[in-house]
């Protein structure tokens, strides 16, 4: 049985005070909640600050990014042993928009997973097709090609530690959240393809989240299908009480 997880991804939003006051009103809304992984991945500047507060806590800690490298001359990068300093246990990597506005491609996004796999930070790995590629009918490729490139040279032991988000990135803050059977029919496909990549067993295990528009309306729709285990929430993550009935709609 796969648990349920649910992610903010606060992106470029709240200064670590602003981060401090959310997550000690979500840490109140979620306190008897075990049967859901929950995570929040501020923006880096304020990952000391809620690291401290969700300590002991059911609420994990997540960053949007990580560089491969462990340190040296690379300006503006972080990498995995800083996060992990922080108390950090998931990480972002591959997001549309690091994909769309900084040039973020299937080899990056595993080189970072690679980095993340072998500090014991575990990747939330996002892929999806935009519009274009949907009208066009080439969503099953798209998908196939950036799984194919992101996890290209996995053993199935480390294809296990990750989680998928499946993100269409027509759904991402657009209000146009894809419908349940869309959303089935391609994470249905990611797992068939999880099961020719890799053995059957970690097709099974692997955790798929979607992420587009998600609320707490249309959560309880989403989680019902069979091969959607959790979500990654942008826009309804940054206030306490939708990202906690995002969360207590979600337990299956
Ligand atoms: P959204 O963002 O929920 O605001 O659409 C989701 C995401 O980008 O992860």
């Amino acid at each position: 049985m796969r648990k349920i997880i649910i992610a903010g991804n606060w992106k470029l939003n709240k200064t670590p005070r602003e981060a401090a006051v959310l997550v000690e009103e979500l840490k109140r809304e979620v306190l008897d909640i075990e049967s859901v992984d929950i995570v929040v991945c501020p923006p880096f500047t304020a990952l000391d600050e809620v690291s401290d507060i969700v300590l002991d806590t059911n609420i994990f800690l997540g960053a949007q990014n990580v560089y491969w490298q462990d340190n040296g001359a690379f300006t503006g990068e972080v990498s995995a042993p800083m996060l992990k300093d922080l108390g950090v246990k998931y990480v972002i990597i591959g997001h549309s928009e690091r994909r769309q506005y900084f040039g973020e491609t299937d080899e990056t996004v595993n080189k970072r997973l690679r980095a993340a796999l072998t500090h014991g930070l575990t990747p939330l790995v996002c892929i999806g097709e935009n519009l274009a590629e949907r009208e066009a009918n080439k969503t099953f490729d798209v998908i196939r090609q950036q799984c194919q490139g992101s996890f290209a040279n996995l053993t199935d032991q480390e294809m296990q530690k990750i989680v998928l988000a499946y993100e269409p990135v027509w759904a991402i803050g657009t209000g146009k959240t894809a419908t349940p059977a869309q959303a089935q029919e391609v994470h249905a496909f990611i797992r068939q393809l999880l099961g020719k990549l890799f053995n059957s067993q970690t097709a099974q295990w692997v955790r798929i989240q979607y992420g587009g528009s998600v609320t707490p309306e249309n959560i309880a729709a989403l989680i019902a299908q069979p091969d959607i285990d959790g979500a990654l929430v942008g826009g309804a993550s940054l206030k306490a009480p939708s990202f906690a009935a995002i969360v207590k709609a979600a337990k299956k």
